[in-house]
């Protein structure tokens, strides 16, 4: 079984925990993008795992693959290598040799970028992910395979410091002997992971070829995309389905199911328009603790936004639906679901490109009353049979709408809390 498990609106949705869940049945988990922006927690018999560069499902598996598309702050993997191996004891570790490497001098661009933008910042995590990989389309990055040549290290340094000057003058790096001290820190700390680095697209495609069951592991949400999220408030990579191939070396053809993870609400983190956002009401975030993982930041919430999701499941392709933080979203007296986008009170059929619609977009809303609290121990013993009719309503509103099953619903944050469709029937 090969298959790729996304989010499908402005990440946070959750992916980790339902990643974590299905992942027991998979020998490989590969993350083919994206870098320490993403943020991650798996709660497992009440211990928490925070992972920004190893993707969740390496708790479960018995190797983990960090794939080319990825860009990689190497202090941060080395810590999170440690916390992962305690976890997972026999795990094998696998980085490419082509991912990239996000340097202290790309945080400190990212910084700059972003103060420079004004009206148009993003709203980034600051971990250096556009600049670096600006620098891998500009053809100057610095790649896991250069790790080991410092004089490589010492001209790409040099390199990116001659193109970003401007952005770089209030910086340490106009200093020949920082950039220096860069170059044999990044070196130095090559040496470290020196022992997990391969030419992973080969031995992904070996590992197929022996019949292992894989799953990609996204990060991110489809509407932070930088082609089809709302551009220019997204992330600096693709993060739909169609890359895993060119972010991991594996072709899309061999890919058995995709599953698209949302919340049963939305939230997100950094700037840019959020057509369902609830702007007079912080109870949402308060009961879904929604909190950055990677900036701690509050998350902006809203409700359910269907045109949304209507969008990100036909550019994943997605095969089946998980939904989770579902307990959460029942703590509300009234729930409200967006239905349609209208401009100038006309429906839209398309998703807006411009930022200028965004403003003008009213969005139809349905209500439904909530569901207050559950029998959790009912649930988890008796399954979907045992859920409150007005969620079992809410669920069925939403696979209507977009025309695809809910296998997986996630009532809260331990493995336990998931209701799977084998046990529905
Ligand atoms: P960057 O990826 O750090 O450049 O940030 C670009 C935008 O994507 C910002 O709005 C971030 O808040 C958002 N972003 C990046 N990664 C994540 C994530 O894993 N979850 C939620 N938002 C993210």
């Amino acid at each position: 079984m090969i298959s790729v498990i996304l989010g499908m609106q402005f990440g946070d949705e959750g992916k980790g925990k339902i990643t974590d869940y299905i992942s027991k049945v998979y020998d490989d988990v590969v993350r083919f993008n994206g870098g320490g922006n993403a943020g991650h927690t798996v709660v497992i018999n009440d211990k928490k795992y925070k992972f920004h560069l190893i993707p969740s499902g390496a708790l479960q598996s018995k190797t983990v693959i960090l794939g080319n598309g990825m860009v990689l702050d190497l202090e941060e993997l080395l810590t999170e290598i440690d916390v992962l191996k305690v976890a997972n004891k026999n795990i094998n570790i696998k980085i490419s040799a082509n991912a990239h490497i996000v340097s202290k001098m790309h945080k400190f661009l990212d910084k700059q970028e972003e103060s420079i933008r004004s009206n148009l910042n993003i709203g980034t995590t600051s971990m250096g992910i556009g600049p670096t990989y600006e620098d891998k389309y500009a053809r100057t990055g610095i790649r896991v395979i250069d790790l080991s040549d410092i004089e490589i290290l010492r001209q790409k340094i040099g390199t990116i410091y001659k193109m970003k000057k401007e952005l770089l003058k209030d910086s340490i790096y106009n200093d020949e002997n920082e950039r220096e001290n860069l170059a044999k820190d990044l070196y130095s700390l090559g040496e470290k992971i020196n022992c997990y680095i391969d030419y992973t697209e080969t031995l992904i495609n070996a590992e197929y070829k022996t019949g292992k069951n894989i799953l990609f592991e996204g990060a991110q949400g489809g509407m932070l995309d930088i082609d089809f999220g709302i551009y220019p408030f997204v992330t600096s990579s693709n993060t739909i389905a169609g890359a895993l191939s060119s972010g991991s070396g594996f072709s899309f053809r061999k890919v058995d199911k995709v599953i698209g993870v949302f919340k049963a609400y939305q939230s997100k983190v950094g700037s840019g328009p959020f057509p369902t956002e609830i702007i007079d009401d912080d109870s949402l975030r308060k009961y879904g603790s929604e909190y950055g993982t990677t900036t701690g930041r509050p998350r902006r919430v809203g409700w359910l936004d269907i045109p949304l999701l209507k969008y990100t499941s036909m550019l994943n392709d997605v095969d089946s639906l998980a939904i989770t933080k579902v307990d959460i979203l029942g703590k509300m007296d009234k729930i409200k679901v967006g239905l349609k986008y209208l401009i100038d009170g006309k429906e839209i059929d398309y998703f807006p490109k411009k930022l200028k619609d965004f403003e003008k977009i009213r969005v139809e809303y349905k209500e439904i009353p909530g569901w207050g609290d559950m029998d959790e121990e009912k649930i988890i013993d008796q399954g979907y049979s045992a859920l409150p009719k007005n969620m079992k309503d809410y669920l069925k509103l939403i696979e209507d709408e977009i025309g695809k099953n809910i296998e997986i619903i996630s009532l809260g944050e331990d493995r336990k809390r998931t209701i799977t469709k084998e046990i529905f029937n």
